[in-house]
């Protein structure tokens, strides 16, 4: 069980401080690196202290530390599908390194309700489609499938309905005649990396 978190009750750090921010991965982490790498820009309001993966074989893993950041793998299949006991060691590991608030980045496991409330209104998630269409997953074929001609990516607040927490940052990018799911993936994923960055910044900025 994962018990209640004093910290994240009261109000976060007064102006002026870096709020610790600790990223969830499941893969190749590329918006977990984009979050590093605007986090080491000067003036930028958040620190990424933690990557944590529910996979040890995330390449994100290697990524993170190659930039310097503590990353650690908490194997769901150790815990033979008790997901509040995985979960309870996520979020230990998080306080752990002192974390205000969570970026979902490719985290690719269903959360429990009770995470989700614990970390209530400082978790962060982004999404490969304009939400509120297309959430859940396979989101450039559904696109293509449904002939759409923009496409493009979310950065939202987690809440108990999947992909339906209020919206911080979308950006739209045009579906081409030409496109297959990769190439679309790839025009939306450059954009991934610019408005998660951008979304967190702008949300520490309004909780200080
Ligand atoms: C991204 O497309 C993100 O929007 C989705 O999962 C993918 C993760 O990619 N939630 P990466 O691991 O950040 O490279």
């Amino acid at each position: 069980m994962i018990p209640d978190t004093p910290h994240l009750t009261q109000p976060l750090h007064p102006q002026g401080g870096r709020r610790g921010v600790g990223v969830l991965i499941s893969g190749r982490g590329s918006n977990m690196a984009a979050l590093v790498a605007a986090a080491r820009e000067p003036g930028f309001p958040a620190d990424i202290r933690i990557v944590v993966s529910n996979r040890p074989e995330a390449s994100g893993l290697e990524l993170a530390r190659a930039a310097g950041v503590p990353a650690v793998a908490v194997d769901h299949r150790a815990f033979k599908g008790d997901r509040p006991a995985h979960e309870a060691e996520i979020d230990a590991v998080l306080r752990e390194a002192d974390i205000e608030i969570v970026c979902l980045a490719g985290y690719m496991r269903l959360l429990t309700p009770r995470l989700i409330d614990v970390w209530s209104g400082r978790m962060l998630n982004i999404h490969p489609s304009l939400l509120p269409v297309f959430p859940g997953l396979h989101t450039h074929e559904r696109a293509l499938a449904a002939g759409a001609k923009v496409h493009g990516c979310t950065v939202h607040l987690v809440t108990q309905a999947m992909d339906e927490g209020p919206i911080l940052a979308q950006v739209a990018v045009p579906v081409l005649a030409e496109d297959t799911p990769d190439t679309l993936a790839a025009r939306v994923l450059e954009q991934e990396h610019v408005i998660y960055p951008e979304a967190l910044r702008q949300f520490v900025i309004k909780q200080n």
